[in-house]
């Protein structure tokens, strides 16, 4: 994807301070403390407008991928910028509800969806679940016969076209637990026999091919081969609403820059402008990545055997993706530090090795106590989180319209302790 017309999120001030929406963080680190996930409210609104806008020419619904950030300020800002969900959990939807998302605005993903959830879905008028196998099918007709229900049940597809990202968030290849192949006839059995059922409405098919994916042409492949399946079935006399075209945009972690959505949605309105379906999408890393920092600050500089080691108050615990995938995110000095001096590793308390934000990063000379931003961790950073090492995970803060609002402070200690209890032992 390439840049684009809105400027950056995160910009420096007149002072040289990292600010968001004209507010200094160091402002909002010395007010809320650190770690603190800061996110731009601003520019989560302004994303989702420019990606609903560049989608809008075929039609078509977003559904904001929740995995990617789940806070219920953010859900509630993008519930009243007209967002529906795309969730993979009960307890997602859960979140989506309560933040004001319309459950028939909701779609429910996942390849592992339990009876509980799926009963809670239909009772709650989820507008649709994408099924990903033949049991799983036969479980939501079950649920719905047992409530006198048509669940509406679209079939996620799997394509076979390999995304060009990192493995780990690769689904589009058929050798992924991902979707029913269109290979052979599975899937279009499947769908002849979801048509055949009374319990199921269906709604069409879904594809998601991977995340993080920066060239266009994985997209398009994959689309095209949905869109020539869901033709085929529509021939041979079959319901075929709508085709949900899954999420994965990727975004430019070096510069922070907003994504370009236009030459997506150009691609969309070619393949799709006169197909007659009905689109969904489910945005979420380009909505939020760029949009979120994890202000973290210094608690040590220590001088290893030729590295600077910065050991900083965020950890693996509070941004996962630097260690679970070799991910590069920026991190820059927040206050006006002077210039870099050389490089350092930006380094966590846990104790492990693949504990790092930022590996031989140029940095200025930095003191206990000065703050720095790790960039574009809004998506998929504090929803990762957890208390390894028992360290609470990072709050989370957002900035709209020039305020600072807390969505979610950070736990205690003691309220960790709290959630566990210890057996009788003589
Ligand atoms: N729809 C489905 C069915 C998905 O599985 C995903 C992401 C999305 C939509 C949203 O994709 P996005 O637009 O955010 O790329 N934790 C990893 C990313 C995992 C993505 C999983 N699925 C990371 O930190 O890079």
């Amino acid at each position: 994807m390439t840049a684009s017309a809105r400027p950056l999120a995160f910009v420096r001030n007149a002072d040289g301070i990292l600010s968001v929406s004209g507010v200094s963080l160091l402002d909002i680190a010395a007010q809320h403390g650190a770690p603190l996930y800061v996110y731009s409210g601003d520019g989560i609104r302004s994303d989702y407008q420019r990606f609903a806008n560049a989608v809008a020419p075929a039609g078509g619904a977003v559904h904001f991928a929740l995995k990617s950030n789940s806070a219920l300020g953010v859900i509630a800002l993008l519930a009243r910028t007209g967002a529906g969900a795309d969730i993979v959990s009960g307890g997602e939807m859960a979140r989506a509800l309560s933040a004001g998302i319309p459950p028939e605005k909701i779609v429910f993903s996942g390849v592992g969806k339990s009876a509980q959830e799926i009963a809670d879905a239909l009772d709650a008028g989820i507008g649709q679940l994408n099924a990903e196998s033949p049991q799983e099918v036969e479980a939501i007709s079950q649920i719905a016969a047992a409530r006198g229900v048509r669940a509406p049940v679209a079939l996620r597809v799997n394509v076979d076209v390999a995304p060009d990202t990192h493995a780990k968030i690769s689904t589009g290849q058929r050798s992924t637990k991902f979707g029913v192949s269109t290979s052979q006839n599975e899937a279009a059995n499947l769908y002849r026999r979801m048509a055949a059922d009374p319990h199921i409405a269906p709604a069409g098919l879904a594809v998601h091919i991977g995340s993080q994916i920066i060239n266009l042409d994985p997209f398009e492949r994959a689309y095209s081969a949905l869109l020539a399946f869901g033709t085929a079935l529509r021939d041979e006399g079959l319901d075929v609403p709508g085709l949900d075209l899954g999420g994965g945009i990727g975004v430019d972690y070096d510069n922070g820059t907003p994504c370009d959505f236009a030459a997506y949605g150009a691609l969309i309105s070619r393949l799709f402008a006169e197909s007659g379906f009905k689109l969904g999408f489910e945005p979420g890393r380009s909505i939020m990545a760029n949009n979120g920092v994890l202000l973290t600050r210094v608690i040590y500089v220590k001088d290893g055997d030729n590295k600077r080691f910065v050991i900083v108050d965020a950890a693996m615990n509070d941004l996962l993706r630097p260690t679970l995938y070799e991910a590069h995110h920026t991190i820059q000095a927040v206050g006006d530090y002077g210039a870099d001096i050389g490089p350092a590793d930006v380094v966590g308390p846990v104790c492990e090795t693949g504990d790092y934000l930022g590996q031989d990063r140029m940095m200025p000379s930095l003191d206990a106590g000065d703050t720095l931003a790790v960039m574009s961790a809004g998506a998929y950073g504090s929803v990762m989180a957890s208390s390894y090492n028992t360290r609470p995970p990072a709050g989370e803060a957002m900035v709209l319209d020039g305020a600072c609002h807390m969505l979610r402070r950070q736990r205690t200690v003691s309220e960790l302790l709290a959630e566990e209890s210890i057996p009788a032992l003589d």
